[in-house]
C-alpha cells in the first residue's frame, strides 16, 4: 500500500484519467474525495469504490464548490495530503476561429479552476506538509501540449503551458515548506475529452496515424498516467520536484 492513510482530492475524477487515479490511489490505501461535474459517472465510481472514495459534484472554477471539498475532506478524514488538478477539458481549431469565449473558457476551466482549488486547499495541504518528512504531494494535469505547440490546438495549448507556469512557480515558492509540486504531461490518449474534439474529423483515424507516429508505437491509456500520478504522489517521489513529466511514448522527440 503506497498511500495508506493518505487523502487525496482527484479533480475530473468521474471519466478518463481521472477515474483511473481514482480507482488506483484507493487500491494503494488512499481516502480519496473525486471531485467532478458529472455525478452520474462519479456516483457510480464512488458505489464501486465502497468507504474509502466520496464523490462531490463540484466545479472547479466555482469557489464555494471548492471549499466545501476542501471542509468534506478534512471533516471526513481529518486534512488533505495530496492535491490532483486533473480536471479540464480540449478544444481543436483554426486560430482564427479561437475567439474571446473559447480562450476565455479553455482558460477558465483548464487553468483558473486548477488555480482556485489549489489556493482554497493550500492550507491544509501546509499542515500535512509540516507532518510529514516526505512532504506532501500537490499535482497537475497538464499535457504535451503544455510543453509543444501543434498546429489547430491554440487555445488548448496556452492553457496547458499556463498549468506548467503555475505549476513551476508554485514549486518555488512552497517548495521550502516540503509542498511538492509536479505537473503530467499525456500525450494524447482516447478518453471522453479527445473524443468530443470533434473538429479532428474521424477520431479513430487520427489517433491511429497519432499511434503510428510516436516512437513506443501506441497512445498512452488512463492507468498510464495514474501510475505517473501514483509515483510522484506517494513517498517513493520525496525528491521529485518541478518536474514537468512526460507520459507520451516519446512523442515529440
Ligand atoms: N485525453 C488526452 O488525450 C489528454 C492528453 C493530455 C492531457 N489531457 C488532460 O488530462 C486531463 C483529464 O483529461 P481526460 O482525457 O481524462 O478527459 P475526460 O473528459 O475523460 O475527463 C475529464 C473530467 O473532467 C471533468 N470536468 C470537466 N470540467 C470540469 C470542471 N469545471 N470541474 C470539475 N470537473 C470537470 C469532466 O466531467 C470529466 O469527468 C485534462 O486536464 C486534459 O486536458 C488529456
Amino acid at each position: 500500500m503506497r498511500l495508506k492513510n493518505k487523502v487525496a482530492i482527484i479533480t475530473g475524477g468521474a471519466k478518463g484519467f481521472g477515474a483511473a487515479m481514482v480507482r488506483l490511489f484507493v487500491a494503494q490505501g488512499a481516502k480519496v474525495i473525486l471531485a467532478d461535474i458529472d455525478s452520474e459517472n462519479g456516483q457510480a465510481i464512488a458505489a464501486e469504490l465502497g468507504e474509502n472514495c466520496l464523490f462531490m459534484r463540484c466545479d472547479h472554477c466555482d469557489k464555494a464548490n471548492n471549499e466545501l471539498v476542501v471542509k468534506t475532506a478534512v471533516d471526513t478524514w481529518g486534512g488533505i495530503d495530496i492535491l490532483i488538478n486533473n480536471a479540464g477539458i480540449g478544444w481543436t481549431g483554426d486560430f482564427i476561429d479561437a475567439d474571446d469565449e473559447v480562450l476565455q473558457r479553455l482558460m477558465t476551466i483548464n487553468l483558473t479552476g486548477q488555480w482556485n482549488l489549489t489556493q482554497a486547499a493550500l492550507p491544509e495541504l501546509r499542515k500535512s506538509a509540516k507532518n510529514n518528512a516526505n512532504g506532501t504531494a500537490l499535482l497537475f494535469t497538464s499535457s504535451g501540449l503544455g510543453l509543444y505547440g501543434v498546429t489547430k490546438s491554440s487555445a488548448y495549448t496556452v492553457s496547458k503551458h499556463a498549468v506548467i507556469g503555475l505549476m513551476r512557480s508554485l514549486a518555488a515558492e512552497l517548495g521550502p515548506e516540503n509542498i511538492r509540486v509536479n505537473a503530467i504531461c499525456p500525450g494524447i490518449a482516447d478518453t471522453n475529452l479527445a473524443r468530443s474534439t470533434t473538429a479532428w474529423g474521424d477520431v479513430d483515424q487520427v489517433l491511429s496515424k497519432l499511434a503510428e507516429n510516436t516512437p513506443l508505437r501506441k497512445l498512452a491509456e488512463p492507468i498510464d498516467i495514474a501510475n505517473a500520478a501514483l509515483f510522484l504522489a506517494s513517498d517513493e517521489g520525496r525528491m521529485v520536484h518541478c518536474v514537468a513529466l512526460r507520459v507520451d511514448g516519446g512523442a515529440h522527440t
